[in-house]
């Protein structure tokens, strides 16, 4: 069976967060289930400096004010369809903005040429190439399947990933005229949102099945208060709807060949683990010692609740325990961390940036890692702290529930917790999940138990990629010829 996947981010190429990461590990772990997938992505500089330019599979004299070529190129092990369009993305900066995080002003035409794209390979632009299934991801991919159901891919099977409902791609009507669909797109069953128009409700409203990342954020986003304004169309789709949770690439994270840790180890053994602390501790200019290390590895912004972990450093800080942070974000909370840490010298470090190979090391030599998001569809950085014993400590919400199971009395006595939950935007709750996680590392063989009982916890695509296989299957025997 053959997919065209189409997304704006794929790891190891280009990456701003877990969506990357997703798309990245997906295609490989179809493959033993016989699903060839092929992803459509923008020719951003990184990746047209990634492959030699032969003959395009297929042109365009225009598109979206320029002109544009598939590539087919394989990268990294991946098997790629390259959209190049330098008039849309060929520039420095961001996936999405330029260098100073600003969005590009032309957005909605850079997603429109691409979702445009998706759905003439979708209709059999490249010769004997005809996708069996399409899966758009997110907003920027969301077109596609627009221009599927308004153009000549109408019978083409098609599946959107919402990653996070909180990016939305919303523009005013005056794109309408822009994106070459026919008047009656622009209506409440199209394209049409709050009186302009909605690049991911377009493709909520198309697609054949929704996904989204976890089974809990496939319930809370039918809510209101998950729903983000989606919510009425969602339930209007509820039967379509699945939550299938997100896997990781257990390759790339694997605490026995790490070459980014100082010290590699397993569940056997967990000593490397103090090696790659020592180093964290130089790398945070914290101070050496025995009590635990929280780690933060994230965007620094409202939806993972830092202003709620900003607003409890000090007590964190009261009980002993150390705070590595990692990140980027909100320039507010950018700087209530750092003068966290200057108020805190050796107890709190904060790195501001991006940088892949030090979250490897945290996840490799911190304690526990905290996510207090307010909202979290799947999350990522937790199953990295499974699989490397860094113990998850979450707030109990979207795919935190669904992959940490708590420490509370039974599971612990049951010898099946992983880490520790407490309730989302509660700092009291937050407070209360640090002391209990203090607790149980002051006693050393039951947290090693913890941290094992995680690294025991199949975070693989195997499941979830059988389940992708299973939807792609029972939508592609839908298939109208
Ligand atoms: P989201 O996609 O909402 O940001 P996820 O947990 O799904 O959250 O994915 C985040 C991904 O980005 C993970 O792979 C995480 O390790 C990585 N990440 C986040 N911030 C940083 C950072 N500052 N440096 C390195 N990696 C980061
Ligand atoms: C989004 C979500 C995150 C999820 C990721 C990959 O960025 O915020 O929770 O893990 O997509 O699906």
């Amino acid at each position: 069976m053959q997919v065209l996947a189409v997304a704006s981010e794929i790891y190891p190429l280009v990456k701003t967060g877990g969506l990357a990461d997703v798309v990245g590990a997906l295609p490989p772990a179809l493959k033993p289930q016989g699903i060839e997938v092929k992803t459509l992505v923008p020719g951003y500089p990184v990746i047209m400096k990634a492959f030699r330019k032969r003959k395009p599979a297929h042109s365009y004299a225009e598109l979206q004010g320029g002109k544009a070529a598939v590539h087919a190129a394989t990268i990294a092990g991946l098997d790629l369809l390259v959209l190049e369009a330098p008039h849309l993305f060929d520039r420095v900066g961001g996936p999405y903005g330029d260098a100073g995080g600003v969005d590009w002003a032309d957005n909605w035409r850079r997603f429109a040429a691409l979702g445009k794209v998706g759905a003439d390979l979708a209709a059999g632009a490249i010769e004997n190439y005809r996708p069996d299934v399409v899966h758009a991801h997110d907003w920027q991919a969301a077109m596609t399947l627009a221009y599927m159901r308004f153009g000549e891919a109408v019978g083409v099977p098609s599946v959107l990933t919402v990653h996070n409902l909180a990016f939305q791609g919303q523009f005013g009507a005056a794109v309408f005229a822009g994106l070459g669909l026919p008047p009656r797109a622009m209506a409440l069953d199209g394209v049409e949102y709050y009186g302009g128009v909605g690049f991911l409700k377009a493709g909520v409203q198309a697609a054949w099945a929704l996904t989204t990342v976890s089974p809990t954020y496939a319930q809370e986003i039918r809510t209101p208060l998950f729903g983000m304004g989606l919510d009425g169309l969602i339930n209007m789709r509820a039967t379509d709807l699945h939550g299938i949770v997100n896997g990781i690439d257990t390759d790339v994270w694997n605490p026995e060949t790490d070459d980014r840790l100082a010290a590699r180890y397993s569940a056997k053994s967990l000593k490397g683990r103090l090696v790659n602390k020592r180093a964290v501790e130089d790398r945070f200019g914290l101070d050496k010692d025995d009590g635990p290390i929280y780690c933060v590895i994230s965007r620094l912004t409202w939806q993972k609740g830092m202003d709620l972990l900003s607003s409890i450093v000090d007590r964190i800080v009261a009980t002993g325990a150390r705070l590595a942070v990692l990140g980027s974000g909100d320039a507010g909370l950018e700087g209530a961390l750092l003068a966290a840490a200057s108020r805190h010298r050796g107890r709190i470090g904060v790195v501001i940036g991006y940088d892949e190979g030090l979250s490897h090391l945290m996840q490799g030599g911190c304690d526990a890692i905290v996510i207090p998001s307010r909202f979290e569809p799947c999350g990522l950085t937790q199953l990295y702290g499974l699989r490397y014993g860094c113990v998850p400590l979450v707030a109990r919400t979207g795919g935190l529930a669904d992959t940490v199971i708590d420490a509370n009395e039974a599971a612990v006595t049951a010898g099946v917790a992983t880490g520790f939950h407490f309730a989302a935007e509660s700092a009291d709750a937050f407070m209360y999940a640090i002391q209990k996680a203090n607790m149980l590392h002051a006693d050393s063989p039951k947290w090693a138990s913890l941290q094992r009982q995680g690294m025991k916890a199949d975070v693989s695509w195997n499941n979830s990629a059988a389940k992708y296989a299973a939807l792609y299957r029972s939508l592609a025997s839908r298939k109208v010829a």
